[in-house]
């Protein structure tokens, strides 16, 4: 689904990533772990082609990135780490529509992708409500349902777990699980929870911008998390 081929990303002169090569697999869900700052964030915006590799190349569906950004905007949806900036209009409805917006589609097609996903996650009376006043968890929701009405192949999900109750917690993770498992999506979780491992069957560990393990789940060892500082 994603490749990476000895990626290498700069800030200014500080190397930020460093010939990052992995594979993440169609319908997998993959997890990217590391500490704090080791580039996880960095890595995944380029999985839709939101920053661009200064050396090296990144394909979706086999398509650089480079040369289709559109290409890589479609399949790969994304659920930011800072999920409130996401949300850009006032209003619930018009919020979800706004990624479907960009995509030349018209406006009948658009109310009905858009009253379809306020069903699915069961939100549909939220859909008039003003997105400032409504909570956290509901609005992480309303951040997803525009990343699911786009219909992408896979969603990156940055941190999903940050800011809620364990309730919204558990709730979030067995949605992305069940995006997984029903609908096949490849899920790309970003994490610094060892306990969000537990879902994932792929594993990439990142420490300072270099991929220290990238491998099915069944082989990673307690040495690389303690390696990239996982572990006290
Ligand atoms: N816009 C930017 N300009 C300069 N440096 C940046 C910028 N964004 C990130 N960095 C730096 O790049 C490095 C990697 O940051 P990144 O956000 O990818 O880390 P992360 O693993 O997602 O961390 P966290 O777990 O805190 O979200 C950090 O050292 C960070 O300070
Ligand atoms: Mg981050």
């Amino acid at each position: 689904m994603i490749k990476t081929k000895n990626l290498y990303f700069k800030y200014e002169e500080d190397i930020i990533l460093k010939n990052i090569s992995i594979e993440i697999k169609e319908g997998s869900f993959t997890a990217i772990i590391g500490a704090n700052g080791s580039g996880k964030t960095t890595l995944a915006k380029h999985f839709n082609a939101l920053l661009m590799p200064a050396k090296g190349e990144v394909l979706v569906g086999g398509t650089s990135t480079k040369k289709d950004e559109l290409n890589a905007r479609k399949k790969v949806g994304f659920v930011f780490q800072n999920f409130e900036d996401q949300l850009v209009y006032p209003v619930v409805e018009e919020d979800i529509a706004f990624g479907l917006e960009n995509m030349e589609l018209g406006n009948e097609e658009i109310k009905k992708s858009v009253d379809e996903i306020l069903k699915e996650l069961n939100i549909t009376h939220l859909a008039k409500r003003n997105v400032n006043t409504l909570s956290m968890g509901q609005k992480q929701l309303i951040a997803l349902a525009g990343v699911l009405a786009m219909k992408p192949k896979c969603i990156v999900f940055d941190e999903p777990t940050t800011n809620l109750d364990e309730k919204n917690k558990k709730s979030i993770m067995g949605m992305i699980r069940s995006l997984n498992k029903k609908y096949r999506m490849t899920i790309i979780l970003i994490t610094n929870v060892l306990n969000d491992l537990r879902y994932a069957d792929e594993i990439v560990v990142l420490k300072n911008g270099i991929v220290i393990f990238s491998d099915k789940k069944s082989k990673l060892e307690s040495s690389v998390l303690k390696e990239a500082r996982l572990y006290d």
